[in-house]
């Protein structure tokens, strides 16, 4: 096959060849079978936010160059007044064009030419060559055309055009996006093929010795004449050929038929958590001993259940779900998908202890599902934030009749050979979980997944399943006239979804004692990186009632980052974990956030603009939070402290250790022991309250005597200067890849000065470009997409992408009255 047919006109040559190289090397799929390519770049695009040519783009329109995936709105200013509202994240949407020429071999007439869309926000509409081929309203869905019978082959040009259109808002209640925000490509196929997401593997039955793989594939023939053909799949553990199984089949003309096989794996290595081992299932359609057809499936072999009693078993084993829930932007990139950026966020994650991932509240990109397999979460993928009944003005919901059936089907086709993948979640907080409507709807729902695949238990995030004892719920429960939540006891969910009530947690199983449990939402802590309220239990008090809107909290829009404040139907991150982590049978728990995104500001409005609920914030740096939950969930040796040590002479600060692997922690004030402290019962950490002296603080921690960590902890004089620090210091050189740099604000001493909040600018040398700033701070206006920002407590962070050619780029960091930085990174 030859990937150089799909090529826009205007390239030079040499951009030609680097372009289906990027392609090729950024997808292993097409390496494999030469299927599927990238049709990512060049394309023109046009927004079109004037009123006079709302709906049409024409000879004046003035079209922009560039590759996607692509989010326009991020590139927009933070505005009060946009129809997005706070919520939103302040950003516009907008009604936006695009279109792309390119080529296709004569050869290629005789095939079939597919274009799928990973998803596109939102009500997507495509034109090949003036003919209409669909529309699609949900955002987040991945979709295919066939576009063959209206190609033009040889040197005719083909025109595609994508009208996007994210006008009319609220649409959402967090930031969307807008745009062909995921990855777009051309499939070119033989007429007899595997249909789109046209395999199914399972592992009915696993043991040590052996496991059964039973592989259901969906062949297409688009020939107007029957055809003869042997089917082939052949499981490959990495490059060995583990075994295969060979079926003669019939075709007729125009049909799709559906083949069962079955195979053994002998001694299989399972997936987990720990070791997420995966294996490929290659299909293959034989004609007259001739390939026709290849197809590439990745699945994992493992056995799990949720069990009532004890939890959640994965290979035999009890695994506590330490999850995290996400809504798709990648902060200062906003929606615009980027591999490496959700890798690294994965990774900031796994190094924290998260072994879960949900979602939330809709179908991911593929490639997040991908590297969920690849490096073992336990994945949670939800399909809807509402059903019928709106949550804002212009949502889903308003698609709901017409869409909902196809776009479950299709989200459970995409990504049920998923091996990450352990529950389904038909909703989040669905308003008709009150009524027998929503009884009625969940049932359909159930029947739409159990269809496509019957291995994995199906729950809702319920809010919450069952009254409780807290004034505000009984409230909700009265209104209702329930005394359990209708959906929750109607029997239809495999697992009973818990969105927040740690309260009634322990009593689970007197509430359901027919259904396993599983905390689909958690927490909703609330903090500002690096800002704290000196002594932590004066914070303002939060109020308790569901209806209240929060009234008050600092007058800068910050939150303390001690553990302390929450939403009132939520925890600190500190009390639900308590809870969840003392009896087997509460399998585990999803927390609202994994990180900060952009919109939904809670507690507060605009000017707030992204979220407070991150235990990561918009950045990528770790709030403290983050090590209470690494002492617990990993092994590794932890010693936390904080705040910082910038104070006011005498002032009464608080200070706080997270520690593990010890039986006590020692905090000594420059050179004074200020005393010894232990965790006493459940207790998660440790707390000095101390008068602020100027100098170090130093905490030890000890087991049976002996020191197990130092950490120190000193008061910054004035900023002074600049440090870089990159995550990865060589990229490849493939226009995509990220380096995600650090900028530290120190002092004379190299002592971090917590509270610096200079604006830095930064320029780049040599073959790529700053595609990111932030500093996670939530109140901030400042464009993200820009080259200079303002640092947050003495941090900030830049983004650099490469270009298409090896390279030495500098990178140089500069801020008034500090002394510069430059690091080089290398892209090969
Ligand atoms: C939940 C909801 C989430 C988010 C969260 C904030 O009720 O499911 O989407 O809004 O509250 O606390």
């Amino acid at each position: 096959m030859n990937k150089r047919k799909y090529f826009s006109s205007g390239l030079s040559l040499l951009m030609l060849v680097v372009v289906i190289l990027f392609d090729s090397c950024n997808n292993k799929e097409e390496a494999f079978s030469n299927r599927k390519v990238s049709f990512n770049s060049d394309w023109k695009f046009h927004l079109n936010d004037s009123i006079i040519d709302k709906d049409t783009i024409g000879v004046s329109t003035k079209w922009k160059t560039l590759n996607v995936p692509h989010d326009w709105s991020i590139e927009t200013k933070f505005n009060e007044k946009s129809p997005a509202g706070y919520g939103g994240g302040s950003l516009n949407g907008g009604l936006g064009w695009y279109k792309k020429t390119f080529k296709v071999a004569v050869a290629d007439s005789a095939k079939t030419t597919s274009i799928t869309f990973d998803g596109v926000y939102k009500n997507s509409e495509v034109w090949i060559n003036g003919h209409y081929l669909g529309k699609r309203p949900n955002g987040y869905i991945g979709f295919q055309y066939d576009m063959s019978p209206y190609l033009n082959y040889g040197d005719k040009n083909n025109e595609i055009i994508v009208k996007v259109d994210n006008t009319k808002q609220p649409n959402s209640r967090w930031y969307s996006g807008s745009g062909i925000f995921r990855n777009v490509w051309i499939e070119t196929t033989d007429k007899l093929h595997v249909e789109h997401w046209g395999t199914y593997v399972i592992t009915p039955k696993v043991t040590a010795e052996k496991a059964s793989v039973e592989v259901e594939t969906t062949i297409q023939n688009q020939n107007s004449t029957s055809k003869n053909a042997t089917v082939t799949t052949t499981i490959f553990k990495e490059d060995n050929k583990v075994t295969s199984v060979t079926q003669d089949i019939t075709i007729g003309a125009n049909t799709n038929q559906t083949i069962k096989q079955k195979a053994q794996v002998e001694t299989p290595v399972l997936w987990s958590v720990e070791k997420p081992e995966l294996y490929t299932a290659v299909t293959e359609i034989l004609v007259d001993d001739k390939i026709v057809d290849q197809y590439k499936t990745n699945f994992g072999i493992r056995d799990f259940k949720f069990d009532l009693n004890k939890g959640f078993i994965l290979n035999g084993k009890k695994v506590k779900i330490k999850g995290v829930c996400m809504h798709h932007d990648l902060g200062p990139l906003g929606s615009a998908i980027n591999t490496r950026a959700i890798e690294r966020q994965l990774e900031i994650l796994k190094e924290m202890g998260v072994n879960g991932i949900r979602t939330s509240h809709n179908p991911p990109a593929p490639e997040l599902l991908d590297l969920c397999d690849k490096m073992g979460f336990i994945v949670m993928d939800e399909a809807f934030d509402m059903w019928k009944q709106n949550k804002t003005k212009y949502d889903y919901a308003n698609d709901w009749h017409e869409w909902h059936r196809q776009d479950l089907a299709d989200q459970l086709r995409r990504d049920r050979n998923h091996p990450s993948i352990f529950i389904w979640s038909i909703g989040n907080e669905i308003p008709e979980q009150w009524n027998e409507t929503g009884i009625e709807i969940a049932k359909e729902l159930v029947a739409i997944v159990r269809i496509n695949d019957k291995t994995r238990p199906i729950t809702a995030g319920m809010n919450p399943p069952v009254n409780m004892n807290i004034d505000a719920v009984t409230l909700q429960f009265e209104k209702k006239n329930v005394s359990v939540n209708p959906l929750a006891g109607s029997g239809v969910l495999d697992l009973i979804g818990y969105n927040y009530a740690h309260q009634t947690f322990e009593h689970h199983l007197k509430n359901f004692p027919n259904t396993p449990f599983i905390a689909t939402e958690t927490t909703s802590g609330l903090q500002t990186r690096g800002y704290y309220d000196a002594v932590s239990d004066t914070i303002k008090k939060w109020p308790v009632q569901w209806d209240l809107k929060f009234k008050g909290g600092n007058p800068n829009n910050t939150v303390s980052a001690y553990d302390q404040v929450q939403t009132p139907w939520g925890s600190t991150h500190e009390a639900t974990w308590k809870i969840i982590k003392k009896h087997d049978f509460l399998a585990g728990m999803y927390v609202w956030t994994g990180f900060d995104y952009i919109g939904e500001p809670t507690p507060y409005e605009w000017p707030s603009v992204s979220s407070y609920f991150g235990i990561v914030d918009l950045a990528g740096f770790p709030k403290d939070v983050y090590y209470m939950y690494q002492s617990e969930w990993t092994n590794k040796t932890v010693l936390h402290v904080f705040p910082h040590w910038n104070w006011k002479s005498g002032q009464t600060v608080d200070v706080w250790a997270y520690y593990n692997n010890a039986d006590e922690a020692e905090l000594f004030l420059n050179g004074k022991s200020v005393g010894k402290r232990s965790k006493k019962g459940d207790d998660l950490h440790v707390m000095w309250r101390i008068p602020f002296e100027a100098g170090t603080l130093k905490a030890v921690s000890r087991k049976n005597g002996k020191v197990v960590l130092e950490k120190e902890i000193k008061t910054a004089g004035n900023p002074s200067k600049l440090k870089l620090t990159a995550d990865r210091s060589t990229i490849k050189a493939d226009k995509n890849d990220l380096s995600f740099v650090t900028v530290d604000i120190l002092d004379a001493n190299g002592t971090l000065a917590p509270n610096a909040n200079n604006e830095i600018h930064f320029s780049l040398k040599g073959s790529g470009k700053i595609v990111g700033v932030c500093s996670g701070d939530p109140v901030s206006h400042e464009s993200y997409k820009a080259t200079k920002h303002t640092a947050l407590a003495g941090k900030c962070l830049v983004i650099v992408q490469s270009g298409d050619k090896s390279d030495r780029l500098e990178l140089t960091a500069k801020a008034n009255g500090l002394k510069q930085a430059t690091i080089v990174i290398t892209t090969e």
